[in-house]
């Protein structure tokens, strides 16, 4: 049920907020399960008086931060970050994530490149032996059409994303479009993120393929927090 995630989704968030320590500066993802693990590391600021720096994936979790207490610094203003805390749609056997269900995965793959270590928190219906979700492309708008003719050449199905209380389609933080590619099971995640990357106009594909090695997945249940 919808009740029992979101308790799966708080369960994860707070046990990845525990991780954060003194002198940390953290990297703030964006979607209701990193939405809890902000708020957690908010408590902890006031709680234990640890310092904390923040960087936001959106303006959605740079708001939240603030609204937590949270210092928040722009990607630009760190050279390095030494924990992110950030949610997925989709979680593969080899740590091989779809995100972009909130249209901030372009900002969230840059914080998740400048990272040291990565926790991901999801519920346990984000993973899955293989990728099989939609996968979230960013795009110019100018780019849209060709960038859908491309997509169809490489055997997906895009779909503009449309706004729910705006009519018309999706505005990213950045002012762009997202296209919504149905592949079926992505077998080869990596070679598609490659051509997907390569087609002019987009910015970013929702596939993260390179990030195993220094990414943990934590995943709420009822009894606790699961580490994979
Ligand atoms: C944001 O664009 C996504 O990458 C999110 O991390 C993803 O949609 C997870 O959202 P929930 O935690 O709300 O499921």
């Amino acid at each position: 049920s919808k009740q029992h995630n979101l308790e799966a989704k708080r369960i994860a968030g707070y046990a990845a907020a525990e991780q954060v320590q003194d002198g940390m500066v953290v990297g703030l993802g964006t979607g209701s399960t990193a939405q809890y693990a902000i708020q957690r590391v908010g408590e902890r600021i006031q709680e234990e008086r640890i310092a904390v720096t923040g960087i936001p994936t959106s303006y959605q979790s740079a708001l939240r931060a603030r609204e937590a207490g949270i210092l928040v610094v722009d990607l630009p203003g760190v050279s390095s970050i030494d924990l992110t805390i950030d949610g997925a749609d989709q979680i593969d056997a080899r740590f091989n994530l779809i995100k972009g269900g909130g249209a901030a995965h372009t900002r969230e793959k840059c914080v998740a490149d400048a990272s040291e270590r990565i926790l991901i928190v999801a519920d346990a219906t984000k993973v899955s032996e293989c990728l099989t979700a939609p996968v979230p492309v960013e795009v110019v708008p100018y780019a849209t059409v060709g960038v859908g003719r491309h997509i169809r050449a490489l055997g997906g199905e895009p779909v503009i994303r449309e706004a729910v209380r705006k009519d018309g389609p999706v505005i990213t933080d950045n002012g762009n479009f997202v296209l919504d590619c149905a592949f079926g099971t992505i077998n080869e995640p990596a070679a598609l993120a490659a051509r997907l990357n390569a087609i002019p106009g987009v910015l970013t594909c929702g596939l993260f393929t390179e990030y195993a090695e220094k990414i943990t997945v934590l995943i709420g249940e009822s009894e606790g927090c699961r580490t994979l």
